[in-house]
């Protein structure tokens, strides 16, 4: 799905962004896609996309850990 119209990026495009260069910031996500933002409307999609990489690799490398902390 094209979650930006002005650069033509597809949720895709920023997943593989996000997983395999650790981008910390969007406009590191822009610039390794080679683009920069233009509108902005994209920008809640990738800190969201971002977000979830985030919660997923936690849950993995954490194997629970914030259960534990949390009882
Ligand atoms: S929709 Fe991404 S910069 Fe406009």
């Amino acid at each position: 799905m094209i979650i930006c119209s002005c650069n033509v990026l597809s949720d895709e495009d920023v997943r593989s962004v996000i997983e395999a260069e650790r981008t910390r910031s969007i406009s590191q996500v822009y610039g390794r896609l080679g683009c920069s933002p233009k509108c902005g409307r994209c920008i809640r999609t990738i800190r969201r996309l971002m977000d979830e990489a985030l919660d997923g690799a936690c849950a993995t490398s954490c194997n629970g850990c914030v259960q534990s902390i949390q009882s």
